[in-house]
């Protein structure tokens, strides 16, 4: 047993990018291909033990304080729900070099593995900031579509911080006490561009999870990929409450801004959200 919160081991690691690519399947959030997971771990892995092949890979931008690091990332069109039963036909793990323009992948030849993600620009940017900022030396990135948020994010109504935090926060207490700083909404941006990277950046600096307008959120947690996942959970749930509300009429009263407040204070919840 190691000393820290988060998974050491790679097998210990792998196995949580799997049970968090089965939970975002059983929430419908990862259709086929859809979604992808990093992981960064600071100390070295045993790599060898699960992949068998290597080559240099250019990354998509320069991450000088991820060097030295292990990112664990799934590839391009990889199904998450897969990870589970074979990571490492699914994973790809970078050892990133020193100036972090560059590093060494390792993935298993003949497995689905061909390259990382298209959405690693946001993973790597992600990873890097908050390794600048905070030293964590382990932190996981998940991009996943769950439906019910992403429906929201197609409504004018909730195309704002404000107003998608009103609508989601009210249904449950334990929404804010979990999302104390809600959700940050970005408008559409194109899969995989620089803008839609840097507004990542950003947003995930002050929240744990930011939806994408037209897409689907992307989380992050220094604890595990489960994590990252129950986040995503949390703001799902309150975006189907909402969905289902407006469904049926708009009758359910919701948790009021006091009622909100009181839960605030019994759980000394450090928001100003309400
Ligand atoms: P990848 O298969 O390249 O990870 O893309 C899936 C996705 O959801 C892009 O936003």
């Amino acid at each position: 047993m190691g000393t820290t919160s988060y998974p050491e081991t790679l097998t210990d690691i792998l196995a949580s990018m799997g049970a968090a690519g089965r939970r975002l399947n059983s929430i419908d959030a990862i259709e086929a291909g859809a979604g992808n997971l990093s992981v960064i771990a600071r100390e070295p892995l045993e790599l060898g033990e699960f992949f068998d092949a290597e080559r240099p890979l250019e990354l998509p931008l320069a991450v000088p304080h991820l060097a030295g690091y292990t990112v664990l990332v799934t590839g391009s069109g990889c199904r998450l729900r897969e990870v589970g039963d074979q990571p490492a036909h699914n994973v790809g793990a970078v050892v990133v070099h020193e100036g972090g323009r560059a590093g060494t992948l390792h993935y298993r030849a003949g497995g689905n593995f061909v390259r990382p993600t298209s959405e690693f620009n946001s993973h790597l940017g992600v990873h890097d900031d908050q390794v600048a900022r905070r030293g964590v030396a382990f932190q996981a990135v998940i991009h996943a579509q769950p439906p019910h948020l992403t429906l929201l994010s197609h409504l004018p109504e909730f195309q704002g911080t404000a107003e998608l935090n009103r609508a989601i926060l009210r249904w449950e207490p334990e929404t804010i006490v979990q999302l104390p700083e809600g959700v940050k909404f970005l408008p559409f941006m194109v899969p995989g561009s620089d803008e839609l990277m840097a507004s990542n950046v950003a947003g995930l600096r002050d929240h744990q999870v930011v939806l994408w307008a037209k897409h689907g959120v992307m989380a992050r947690s220094d604890v595990s990929p489960l994590g990252a996942c129950d986040k995503i959970e949390y703001a799902e749930t309150g975006a189907l409450y909402e969905y289902k509300n407006l469904a049926t009429g708009g009758r359910a009263q919701g948790l009021s801004d006091e009622e909100l407040h009181r839960v605030v204070e019994a759980f000394h919840v450090p928001t100003t959200l309400f």
